[in-house]
């Protein structure tokens, strides 16, 4: 049994999926929106956004113990590929109005960056490196551990 935290499944890359984004689409442009408890079913306390990145750059390669995060490619493409530590799923993201949701215990590299992409993220804690797992190994005997 993976843990749970009341409908949460922690440890799992299933819950890990695309969401399209409810978009506003008139003459004047586009707007797509996210709402906490809506769109996504956590509160939201920090976003932030990668920019300027090198077409060859890795980021993410953490996981992380509690934080939920919603991620978007606002302008461009990359790709994410999610692990629990048993299962990895791979997700292209090239629209602003699609969002991968990213759960508990999962970890996230982010590679693939379109030239001049913009990485949103929303997460449902603030900042806190002790919720981080920074060396795969620890993650992986954190992750195997939940059963
Ligand atoms: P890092 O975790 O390496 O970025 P990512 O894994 O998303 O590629 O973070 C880079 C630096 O920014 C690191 O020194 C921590 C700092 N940081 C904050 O101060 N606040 C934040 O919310 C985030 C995500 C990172």
């Amino acid at each position: 049994m993976h843990g749970e935290h009341g409908d949460l499944l922690v440890g799992r890359v299933e819950p890990c999926r695309l969401i399209d984004l409810p978009e506003h689409k008139d003459p004047r442009g586009s707007l797509a929106v996210v709402e906490s408890n809506r769109d996504v079913k956590f509160d939201i306390n920090r976003v932030y956004y990668l920019y300027d990145l090198p077409s060859s750059t890795v980021r993410g390669a953490h996981g992380h113990r509690s934080l939920e995060q919603l991620i978007i490619a606002v302008h461009g493409r990359f790709e994410i590929t999610v692990d629990d530590g048993y299962r990895r799923m791979r997700f292209q993201l090239d629209s602003p109005t699609k969002a991968l949701y990213v759960g508990p215990m999962i970890w996230r590299d982010l590679i693939n960056f379109s030239p001049g992409a913009v990485g949103l993220v929303i997460a449902s804690m603030h900042y806190d490196e002790s919720d981080y797992f920074r060396e795969y190994s620890d993650f992986l005997e954190a992750a195997r551990s939940l059963e």
